[in-house]
């Protein structure tokens, strides 16, 4: 059974944000999967007071029209693994963003050799969506999305 609190105040600058971060975490540290969404589009600082703005690369508009891009910063050194253009990659996973719809992000740490690069992509991925859809045996008959729906 979830629970959703909506904190809002007709005036700005009144600890809407604070509040937030700090009922959010304190939900989070008591073990309460949690989730904050920043719906100020203007303003958005939720990310700044979790300390989490790296982090941040979408806001709740992003999910609520739809939108999806594909984030690749990922740096192979040759052309070409064996027959296959290393270019295609970021065309694979951008076709595959928009058809699924999805954002995806692919951030390169270390690594120096092509084939190994991008089969960590592919793997990365493969290990993402099957976490993303796994069931959670504690929320067996509940729909882990906030549309409500999985397409
Ligand atoms: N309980 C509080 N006492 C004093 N200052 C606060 C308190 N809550 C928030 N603030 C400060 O007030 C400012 C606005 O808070 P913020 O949470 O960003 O408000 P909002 O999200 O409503 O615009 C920030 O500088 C914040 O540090
Ligand atoms: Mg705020």
């Amino acid at each position: 059974m979830s629970n959703v609190i909506v904190i809002t105040s007709g005036k700005g600058g009144t600890g809407k944000t604070s509040f937030a971060a700090n009922v959010g975490m304190a939900l989070a540290q008591m073990g309460h999967p949690t989730l904050c969404l920043d719906c100020d589009v203007g303003l958005r600082n939720l990310d700044i007071a979790l300390c989490m703005t790296d982090r941040a690369v979408m806001d709740f508009t992003d999910v609520l029209s739809g939108r999806c891009t594909l984030n690749w910063d990922v740096r192979c050194p040759t052309e070409k693994v064996g027959d296959f253009d290393v270019e295609c990659a970021r065309e694979f996973w951008l076709g595959f963003a928009r058809s699924v719809p999805a954002t995806l992000h692919f951030v390169q740490f270390a690594g120096g050799n092509s084939h190994h690069i991008l089969e960590a992509c592919w793997k990365g991925m493969a290990r993402a969506l099957a976490a993303a859809v796994q069931v959670d045996q504690a929320h067996r008959d509940e729909i882990p999305s906030t549309k409500g729906l999985l397409v």
